[in-house]
C-alpha cells in the first residue's frame, strides 16, 4: 500500500470541515485546521491530524479536541475492531484510556481519495499545545527535565492502564516510546497509551499480518518484545504464521524501566553501544539483565530484577503483573487506584450544568457531605471492593447507566454503583469513575 494522500494533498483540506452524526444521533462537525509545526503525525500506515469536534447539544455546542487518524480503506478488519473499542466505551471509563478511539468515521473522501478514520480525545499538554510521546521527549532532550516523582507516577499510570486492559480482555500489543504520551488531564500531568489499532481481543479478528507486501499487524517494537515473540517472528521470515502479541506485561516492564532511568548518561552508554533502546535483542534472548551496565541497573535495581523475571517467565501469565510493577514503583493498586472511585460533581445552572469539583472516595464509608452540605444525605460504603450508595428516603434519584436514564428507588436500601454511572438528585448530578475498573460488556 502506498500513500495516495501525500502530505501536500492532505494540506489542501486544512480549513475544511466534515459533517457527521454522533452515535446518539446528534449533529456534529469535525473541523480540520491548518496543522501546527510537527503535524500531521505520520505513522507507517496512517496520518494523525489535530482537529476539533463540535457536537450540537440542546444547551449549546460541545467542543472536543480530537486526534483524527486517517487510514486507507484496504484493511477491512479495521472497522469491526475499532467499533468494538467504541462500543466498550472504554475511553470514557478511565482517564488512562483517553487514547482509545471513541468515534468512527467510515468512508469519506479527501480530494477524491477514499479514507476511513477514527478519533480519540486529544488530551492537553505543555508541548506546543498538546501532549508528546516518550520517544520524542527523550530524543529532543526534554525527558531529562522530568523529575523522579513524575517518572514514578507516569510508570504507575501505565501499569494501572494495563491492569484495566487485562480486566477488559485487551492486549494493546505495541507499548513503545512512540505510543506512550505525556500530557495533562484536569491540570495534572498524566501518562497514557495511544495507538490501539493493533490491539488483541478474543472478540474480534486480528489485523492481517501483511497488507499486500507491507506489514500490517504490529508485533511490538524493538527492545519491547518478549523472548518467545522474538523467536516466533524469527522463525517465520515468510510472515505466514499467525503470530500476535499475547501480553503487554513485558513491554510494560521495559517502558517503566526506560522511563525511570533515561538520562544523558544512559543515552551516552547506548550511543557507544550503537543503539537507541535499552535492551538489544540478544540481551532479551539471553534473559540476563546483569549484562546491562551497572550504571544503568543501579538506578532502578528492583525494576530490573522484575524485568529479568519477565524475561525468564515460562508464559505470558507468569510474567510479573501490572500490580507487581505498581508495588515496585511504590504504589498499592488496591489503595491508590482500584475501588477508590473518583466522583465528579455537577450542579444545575439555568439550562445547563456546571462542574462543581471532583474528589476521591478514600474512606471505607461516609457521605458526600464533604462536597456540599446538601449532599450529606447520600451515604456510601464499600462492600468488598464494590461501591454502594444509599440515598435519603423520598429523594427522587435518577441514574444514567450505559446511556439509559432510569428512576431508582430511593430509601430502598443500598444501590450498587458502577464506573461510568451518573446519578441525578435534585439540582445535583455526579459521575462515578474508577481508573482501572474497566470491564468488558457481555458479548453482543
Ligand atoms: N490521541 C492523541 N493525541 C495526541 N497525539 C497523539 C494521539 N495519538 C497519537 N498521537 C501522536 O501521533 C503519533 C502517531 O500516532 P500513532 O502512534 O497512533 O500512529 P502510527 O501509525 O502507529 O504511528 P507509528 O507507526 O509511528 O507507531 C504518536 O506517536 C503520538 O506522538
Ligand atoms: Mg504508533
Amino acid at each position: 500500500m502506498s500513500y495516495t494522500v501525500n502530505a501536500a494533498r492532505l494540506a489542501q483540506v486544512y480549513g475544511s470541515s466534515l459533517q457527521i452524526k454522533t452515535r446518539d444521533g446528534s449533529d456534529a462537525t469535525i473541523r480540520i485546521p491548518t496543522q501546527p509545526s510537527g503535524w500531521p503525525r505520520r505513522g507507517t500506515e496512517a496520518y494523525g491530524l489535530k482537529t476539533e469536534l463540535e457536537v450540537v447539544r440542546p444547551h449549546g455546542p460541545e467542543r472536543i479536541p480530537a486526534f483524527l487518524k486517517l487510514f486507507m480503506t484496504e484493511v477491512k478488519e479495521r472497522e469491526t475492531r475499532t467499533r468494538l473499542l467504541i462500543a466498550m466505551e472504554l475511553a470514557r471509563r478511565s482517564h488512562f484510556f483517553h487514547g482509545i478511539p471513541f468515534g468512527w468515521l467510515g468512508n469519506f473522501t479527501i480530494n477524491g481519495v477514499a479514507l476511513i478514520a477514527h478519533f480519540t480525545r486529544m488530551i492537553h499538554g505543555p508541548y506546543d499545545g498538546g501532549p508528546e510521546d516518550f520517544g520524542r521527549l527523550r530524543s529532543n532532550g526534554r525527558w531529562k527535565t522530568i523529575d523522579a516523582d513524575h517518572r514514578r507516577r507516569f510508570g504507575a499510570e501505565l501499569a494501572a492502564a494495563v491492569a484495566g486492559l487485562e480486566r477488559a480482555g485487551i492486549v494493546h500489543g505495541d507499548i513503545s516510546p512512540g505510543n506512550t504520551l505525556i500530557g495533562q488531564n484536569s491540570g495534572k500531568d498524566i501518562c497514557i497509551l495511544c495507538d490501539y489499532d493493533g490491539y488483541f481481543s478474543k472478540r474480534v479478528p486480528r489485523l492481517p499480518r501483511k497488507d499486500g507486501r507491507l506489514p500490517c499487524r504490529p508485533l511490538g517494537s524493538p527492545g519491547y518484545q518478549y523472548p518467545d515473540l522474538i523467536s516466533a517472528i524469527e522463525a517465520d521470515p515468510q510472515n505466514d504464521a499467525d503470530i500476535w502479541v499475547q501480553t503487554d506485561r513485558f513491554a510494560l516492564g521495559v517502558a517503566i524501566c526506560e522511563m525511570m532511568v533515561w538520562s544523558d548518561g544512559v543515552e551516552q552508554i547506548l550511543a557507544t553501544a550503537g543503539r537507541g533502546e535499552l535492551l538489544p535483542k540478544d540481551l532479551i534472548m539471553s534473559r540476563d539483565v546483569s549484562r546491562l551496565p551497572t550504571a544503568v541497573t543501579d538506578a532502578f535495581p528492583e525494576g530490573f530484577k522484575l524485568l529479568e523475571k519477565a524475561m525468564r517467565a515460562g508464559s505470558p501469565a507468569a510474567m510479573p503483573s501490572p500490580e507487581d510493577w505498581l508495588r515496585v514503583l511504590g504504589f498499592d493498586e488496591a489503595a491508590e487506584y482500584k475501588g477508590r472511585p473518583l466522583i465528579t460533581l455537577f450542579r444545575r445552572r439555568g439550562n445547563g450544568r456546571m462542574r462543581h469539583g471532583a474528589f476521591r472516595l478514600s474512606n471505607p464509608s461516609g457521605d458526600l457531605g464533604r462536597a456540599d452540605s446538601q449532599l450529606a444525605g447520600i451515604k456510601f460504603q464499600f462492600d468488598a471492593q464494590k461501591l454502594e450508595l444509599e440515598f435519603a428516603p423520598a429523594a427522587p434519584v435518577r441514574r444514567r447507566r450505559e446511556g439509559k436514564l432510569a428512576d431508582i428507588a430511593a430509601g430502598g436500601g443500598a444501590v450498587s454503583a458502577n464506573p461510568g454511572d451518573i446519578y441525578y438528585v435534585g439540582d445535583w448530578g455526579f459521575e462515578v469513575a474508577d481508573h482501572t475498573a474497566a470491564q468488558a460488556p457481555p458479548p453482543p
